[in-house]
């Protein structure tokens, strides 16, 4: 699926959303000529959790990234960024919130160190994840979170660290956007789903052994927003174009 992915993250304003499109858009979150404007976007809520942030760097970015979300957002729906709602699903996912209860467009946020994407999708859900790479013991790691089915396609690579490395955060984040999809979150663990992640191979939902149909039902696709990132994309089949954007 993941030739379904178009563009190169483009700087230009809201093209159309059509019923079967994504659009990712890349958010730089050290940007400081927007600071003081995405500010003014943000409610008592998102404001009062900025403000819990100990370190500057954390603060400034959470409000770029919550600023930015409602830019983008807005729009697709035709309104003031500031006049947005947002509600949480069951497990913390958030939406907009619908006088109707059908949100005119579903969305997922994904921040890591200095950048931020944002999937939108119409009527659909969407999950997306972003990891800035770090070190850390990928093999052992994966111990803990991968399935025995993703365990072992990393172990095959042991030969090549930047394999381990890359294989890693791609499974990483290719898991994290499907949780991310379904709004469950870690919350139905991590191993009852495969995702591939060998070096080459096109990113894909295996099988989740709890939804025989997880993997007809679900696009991934993998996504490169900067050097030194991994980020993945999914969204529910069938799915016409990906278009990344940037702001
Ligand atoms: C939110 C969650 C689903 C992802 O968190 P994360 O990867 O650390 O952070 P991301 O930046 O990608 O996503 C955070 C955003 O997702 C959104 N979000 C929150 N809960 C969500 C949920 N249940 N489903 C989808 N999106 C959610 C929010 O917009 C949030 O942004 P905010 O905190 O600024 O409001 C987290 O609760 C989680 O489950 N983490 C799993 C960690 C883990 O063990 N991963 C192992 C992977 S193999």
């Amino acid at each position: 699926m993941a030739d379904a992915s178009t563009g190169r993250w483009q700087p230009r304003p809201h093209p159309p959303l059509g019923a079967h499109d994504v659009h990712v858009w890349r958010v730089p979150l050290d940007d400081a000529s927007r600071a003081e404007s995405y500010w003014t976007l943000l409610d008592d809520d998102e404001r009062k959790r900025a403000v819990r942030f100990v370190r500057d760097v954390h603060r400034r970015r959470f409000i770029a990234a919550h600023g930015a979300l409602r830019s983008i957002l807005a729009g697709y729906v035709d309104a003031e960024p500031t006049a947005l709602a947002f509600v949480s699903g069951e497990h913390g996912k958030p939406a907009l919130r619908d006088a109707t209860g059908h949100p005119p467009v579903e969305f997922n946020l994904s921040h890591s160190d200095d950048l931020a994407l944002v999937a939108v999708a119409r009527a659909r859900p969407v999950g997306v994840d972003l990891e800035r790479w770090s070190e850390v013991e990928h093999l052992e790691l994966a111990e803990r979170f991968f399935s025995p089915g993703e365990r072992r396609a990393l172990r095959a690579l042991a030969h090549a660290p930047d394999l381990v490395e890359a294989g890693f955060f791609a499974a990483w984040t290719r898991k994290e956007a499907y949780l991310k999809a379904t709004g469950h979150g870690i919350t139905r663990g991590l191993h009852h789903f495969d995702v591939a992640l060998a070096p080459g191979e096109p990113a894909r939902l295996i099988a989740d052994r709890f939804d025989a149909q997880a993997a007809v039902r679900w696009a991934m696709f993998a996504l490169d927003p900067a050097p030194g990132y991994s980020a993945a994309l999914v969204v529910a089949s069938p799915v016409t174009e990906v278009l990344q954007l940037s702001v």
